[in-house]
């Protein structure tokens, strides 16, 4: 049987409801409003799409958005002038610096030179901490916080499966093992990480409930990598050629979703699913900067 789609794009429009409703109540009976610095340094032009497409969000909810654009070569010097200006600026709740950089910027060192109450990316150490031990003082990293809220909306429970997450970034796979430990409601699974050191990859997805492909490598997932009745989620975005399409490329996820459709439950698309809920998180995540730095609790 055909799996059942989780369609992120309708989960995403659900939570940006929500999040619409919020930003109201924050100017109707606080008088703020909610602001991210989105910074691109270079050309990517996945990045800008990236980019274009948070401040374009941004505006859809009514929050404020301030996009900085430094050149290719920009130094280090430069990057980490904004990032100080941007911290002391009172109409910023939030600070983005786009993944990744070109290769002269130090990334840890720009992560780290961001105020952690800023961080909605949850980059940063401190928050990255704080997310591991479970106090939700800090952020939760938005692709990995965007799959358990399409578990949650889904209706799939990870407590007591088995999740294999395939992939261990510091954006994605390592975060989506920690969320998923995690003595929660909507979390207590046992976790396994496949990564590039792991000699039996496919014996490992196979007893998968849960699995999560985030490893940056086209249609990588296979029908012969998935058990039966398994849901699976596809964070993957990687452009692959297509000469006969207008921009010469397609995006295709991480799994071979016509293959694997037929053996999963359930199962992300991509596009349509895991991405716009990266942006659906971060925007959360921007009023929940705002909140916090203004003292207001729900
Ligand atoms: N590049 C790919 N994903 C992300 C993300 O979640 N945040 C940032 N800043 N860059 C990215």
């Amino acid at each position: 049987m055909a799996a059942e789609i989780i369609d992120g794009k309708a989960i995403a429009g659900k939570i940006t409801e929500e999040l619409i409703k919020k930003v109201a109540v924050l100017a109707r009976s606080y008088n703020v409003q909610p602001g991210l610095a989105v910074v691109l340094v270079g050309e990517d032009p996945a990045s800008k799409v990236y980019v274009n497409m948070k401040v374009k969000k941004c505006a859809e909810l009514g929050i404020y958005s301030d996009k900085r654009v430094l050149p290719a070569d920009a130094g280090m010097d430069e990057l980490l002038q904004l990032i100080d200006e941007l911290n002391n600026d009172p109409k910023i709740n939030g600070i983005l610096v786009q993944s990744p950089p070109p290769p002269q910027i130090d990334e840890e060192a720009v992560i780290a030179a961001i105020k952690p109450e800023k961080d909605v990316d949850c980059f940063h150490a401190v928050n990255v901490g704080r997310m591991l031990i479970g106090d939700d003082r800090g952020f939760v990293p938005c692709t990995p916080y965007g799959v358990m809220k399409l578990l949650e909306y889904s209706g799939v429970d990870p407590a007591g499966k088995h999740a294999v997450v395939i992939g261990r970034s510091n954006i994605v796979g390592k975060p989506m093992m920690a969320l998923l430990i995690q003595k929660a409601k909507g979390a207590n699974a046992t976790v396994t990480c496949v990564h590039s050191g792991t000699v039996n990859q496919s014996e490992l997805t196979r007893q998968a409930d849960i699995l999560i492909a985030a490893i940056g490598r086209p249609e990588f997932v296979q029908a012969d990598m998935v058990k039966p009745g398994a849901v699976v989620i596809d964070v993957g975005i990687n452009r692959v050629e297509a000469p006969e399409t207008k921009n010469g490329y397609r995006l295709v996820g991480d799994v071979d979703f016509k293959a694997v459709s037929k053996v999963a439950s359930k199962i992300t698309p991509v596009p349509g699913g895991v991405g716009p809920m990266t942006i659906a998180m971060l925007m959360h995540n921007t009023v929940k900067a705002c909140m916090q730095q203004h003292h207001i609790n729900n």
